[in-house]
């Protein structure tokens, strides 16, 4: 009982401290939009993202290419799923927020 308090506490003053790490990839996702057009495993405007995991499961480096895609947008790769619709850029976002989520979408299953 007091270790979990004690535990809390500690949590609740860690979230005051430093915000920017505290923020969970489902907070970034809901944040910047992504359920707009995403969604876990149902296909909407883009494929769903157990879809994107299938796609480049094992794939060498592909949460750094996919980070990339989610700041700097893309098209060309879904076609077939999405009839040609664009993903847009998230220029606002870090290489480590995106990284972060890359690694999330590539371990949906
Ligand atoms: C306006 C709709 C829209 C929004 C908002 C959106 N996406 Fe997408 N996303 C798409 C479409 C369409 C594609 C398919 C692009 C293609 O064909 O290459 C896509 C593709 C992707 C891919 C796969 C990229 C590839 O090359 O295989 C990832 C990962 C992804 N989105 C993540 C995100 C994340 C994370 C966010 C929020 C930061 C987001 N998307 C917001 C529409 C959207």
């Amino acid at each position: 009982m007091k270790k979990t308090s004690l535990f809390l506490g500690l949590s609740s003053l860690l979230l005051l401290s430093a915000p920017s790490y505290a923020a969970s990839v489902n907070d970034l996702l809901n944040s910047n939009g992504c359920f707009a057009c995403h969604s876990v495993d149902t296909k909407m405007v883009g494929p769903s993202f157990k879809m994107v995991a299938d796609k480049y499961r094992g794939q060498k480096d592909a949460d750094m290419m996919l980070a990339k895609k989610i700041i700097a947008g893309g098209n060309g790769h879904w076609d077939d799923v999405t009839g040609g619709v664009m993903m847009p850029p998230h220029p606002g976002m870090s290489m480590e927020q995106a990284q972060s989520i890359a690694k999330w979408v590539l371990s949906t299953k």
